[in-house]
């Protein structure tokens, strides 16, 4: 990967911040936009735009090309078998999951049935659970974590026992791990459970093949992967999309209504009610043609020996002052750098880290139940992505020496 090119595609990430470069270390909480992302929204908003699914007109009919070119590249991306059909759009990858829990969760689950969960959620994939369980008396399960940071499958089978649904990430947003998904839903399904991945972390960094990775529903967010915020999918089996009750009633979602009733439209739009973002799905598609573009299993590569340089980096220069929270190796990892350094409060580092230029998220970031596991209120996260470089990570050590000297 030609890494300076990359970055050269990024406006955000030339301008000086407080007297210094730029760092954006940031991309697990909401990645940057290659110009190219911005051009296809300028252009569309320019010359297209349109209502649509509604209008004959020339640009109602162009928009309407463009709106569903987006979901099949979305969807060839993903490895979608049915692209037109099966990738739904949605606010974000939090709507997604919650489209699921009130769909087809409400459909399905009554007293008694279980749903497991893992140790490393985010609170998107909590939340929608803990409240259906409020609802329904569902049980919540849970796959631990073990100390290496990585889930504890020991149990799996135990645990599988009458579960119907396993909701899981692909990658935690805390740690980095990536769990052995494909195993956990081979499980699942021997079980006779659906399995949902939370791909909001991985979708963006990984090549992903909804086959093989085994799942059923697959939710993510387009802000994490070069595109617009306000724009997520959904994906799951034509199948299972078809047997589903709609999410919410409005206009597109409907085939006919009556003053006694309504008839839903075919997929994917009997899940999408109201006008969607449009502009969005089209800067969406431009994403994923930049992401192809450069290749994710480059990407992936590039990710992986950046982050093998950050551990080994952050270890030399700082040995026992840092602690980074997740797997000591790149096996099954991905480029999240979660770090308590010596007693300096998060929100404390992450502040003289922004006057160095260097922005990271400090927090809970949406994963209390982990950070209680974790034994900590909070962490600051450097996180990776396909236009940072080693100099970057340096520039982070760099501050993180900085930090000492100020803190003493
Ligand atoms: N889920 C996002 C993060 O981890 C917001 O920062």
């Amino acid at each position: 990967m030609d890494i300076a090119s990359c970055k050269r595609d990024f406006p955000l990430l030339h301008q000086i911040v407080h007297g210094h470069r730029l760092v954006y270390l940031d991309s697990a909480s909401s990645s940057q936009r290659p110009q190219s992302v911005l051009d296809a929204m300028d252009n569309y908003y320019e010359t297209t735009h349109a209502n649509v699914h509604r209008g004959v007109y020339a640009i109602a009919e162009e928009a309407d090309r463009r709106y569903e070119a987006a979901r099949t590249a979305v969807g060839r991306f993903i490895g979608a078998p049915n692209p037109a059909q099966e990738v739904i759009f949605t606010k974000n990858a939090t709507e997604a999951v919650n489209l699921v829990a009130l769909t087809w969760g409400r459909q399905t689950l009554k007293s008694g049935d279980a749903v497991l969960l893992t140790d490393m959620e985010h609170h998107a994939n909590l939340v929608p659970w803990l409240m259906l369980a409020e609802e329904r008396g569902i049980e919540l399960r849970w796959i631990p974590m073990g100390d290496d940071y990585r889930l504890d499958l020991t149990d799996l089978d135990r645990l599988l026992d009458g579960v119907k649904l396993v909701a899981c990430t692909t990658m935690s947003n805390v740690l980095g791990t990536i769990p052995p998904f494909a195993r956990i839903a081979d499980a699942a399904h021997r079980a006779g459970a659906l399995v949902l991945a939370d791909g909001a972390q991985s979708v963006p960094h990984l090549p992903t093949d909804v086959r093989s990775l085994g799942c059923d529903f697959l939710a993510f967010s387009a802000h994490k992967m070069l595109g617009p915020t306000g724009i997520g999918v959904l994906w799951a089996r034509q199948e299972l999309l078809d047997s589903m009750p709609p999410f919410m009633g409005g206009g597109g979602m409907i085939a006919d209504v009556r003053r006694d009733g309504f008839t839903t439209n075919e997929l994917p739009w009997k899940f999408e009610a109201g006008t969607p973002p449009i502009a969005e799905a089209v800067g969406f598609g431009a994403a994923v043609d930049y992401l192809d573009a450069v290749g994710m299993e480059a990407i992936h590569k590039h990710e992986l020996s950046l982050t093998a340089y950050a551990l080994e980096t952050l270890a030399q220069r700082f040995g026992d002052d840092l602690r980074i929270f997740g797997p000591a190796t790149t096996d099954e990892r991905g480029g999240v750098l979660s770090l308590a350094y010596r007693d300096i409060h998060p929100h404390d580092l992450a502040q003289v880290l922004d006057q160095q230029g260097v922005c990271v998220r400090a927090g809970h970031h949406c994963a209390k139940p982990l950070m209680r596991r974790l034994g900590v209120n909070a962490t600051a996260r450097a996180s990776l992505y396909l236009y940072n470089d080693e100099s970057d990570v340096d520039t982070l050590a760099d501050a993180l020496a900085e930090a000492a000297t100020l803190f003493g």
